[in-house]
């Protein structure tokens, strides 16, 4: 494969990613023998944020790909398509990066139903091969190729959940929300916000996050407490800001709503 598409998917800055535990080093091991990768946590935690990291750091190319139930395995690993000349086969996503050694990223796994996901299994085995069943040929993925996975556990229902054979080929970890300081400090670096207003929007968030479970399926993600950070940067009042960026977004609950915009007031009296 050309070292143009390569370096198409190359991460080419730095992506801002501020370690939260050991999860630096346990994907270091996990690549270091090509296992692939499980990311768990809640929306807006920072897993695709790290994964981007982590492509930088390892220099390998990254390719992402969102997935939702509509997808096919072609969608997946490539189709016939007609041009003038006849019939030309093109990769899909997946057999691009086992053929380039990226890191294939399938975010929202759980999304795709089952039948397109079982074509990651012989990816992620021994055999670290890809059939291309249509085309009649058998791709040996490249020594770099890793996948990697992410889901929000708890949102689906059991009819959407990867079969026991799905996951039983990964290795894993648990994401989560950062800690109070933590998560302050990625407002402030990440949107250039007063510190000492980064750590009343945390408040806000920790506020929020307690209600999970009362009233709210998931609390505020750290995502959100970015957007409620860039609007106050950008001159909107932050009652305002985190009515808009905080609250609205994630419930329809007038009591809910009330409570939350009671606590942005006392946060920001
Ligand atoms: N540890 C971190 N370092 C830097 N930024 C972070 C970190 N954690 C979260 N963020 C911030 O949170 C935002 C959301 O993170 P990200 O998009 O990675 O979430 P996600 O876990 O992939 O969510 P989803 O499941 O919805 O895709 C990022 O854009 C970034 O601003
Ligand atoms: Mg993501």
């Amino acid at each position: 494969m050309s070292e143009k598409s390569n370096e198409q998917y190359r991460v080419k800055a730095e992506p801002f990613y501020k370690t939260v535990g050991n999860e630096v080093k346990l994907y270091e091991a996990a690549y270091s023998r090509r296992l692939p990768m499980m990311l768990k946590g809640p929306t807006g935690c920072g897993k695709s944020r790290f994964v981007e990291y982590m492509a930088w750091k390892l220099g390998r190319p990254l390719i992402t790909v969102a997935c939702n139930e509509d997808m096919t395995a072609s969608d997946l690993v490539g189709r016939f398509l007609l041009d003038k000349d006849g019939t030309k086969w093109q990769d899909g996503p997946l057999t691009t990066a086992a053929r380039i050694g990226a890191i294939c990223y399938l975010d929202e796994v759980v999304e795709a139903r089952q039948d397109t996901t079982v074509v990651i299994h012989p990816l992620t085995d021994h055999r670290r091969t890809l059939p291309l069943d249509k085309k009649g040929e058998l791709i040996e993925a490249h020594p770099d190729f890793q996948l990697v996975i992410s889901y929000n556990p708890g949102y689906q229902s059991l009819m959407k959940d990867l079969k026991q054979s799905t996951k039983q080929r990964f290795t894993g970890f648990d994401f989560d929300y950062p800690s109070e300081e933590l998560e302050a400090s990625i407002l402030a670096r990440e949107t250039g916000i007063d510190p000492d207003v980064a750590g009343q929007l945390v408040k806000i968030g920790q506020a929020a996050r307690n209600l999970k479970g009362h009233g709210l399926d998931e609390g505020i993600s750290t995502r959100l407490l970015v957007y409620a950070a860039i609007l106050i940067k950008g001159g909107i009042a932050p009652r305002s800001a985190c009515r808009m960026a905080l609250v609205r977004p994630i419930t329809d609950d007038a009591d809910i709503r009330d409570t939350l915009d009671h606590a942005i007031d006392a946060a920001f009296a």
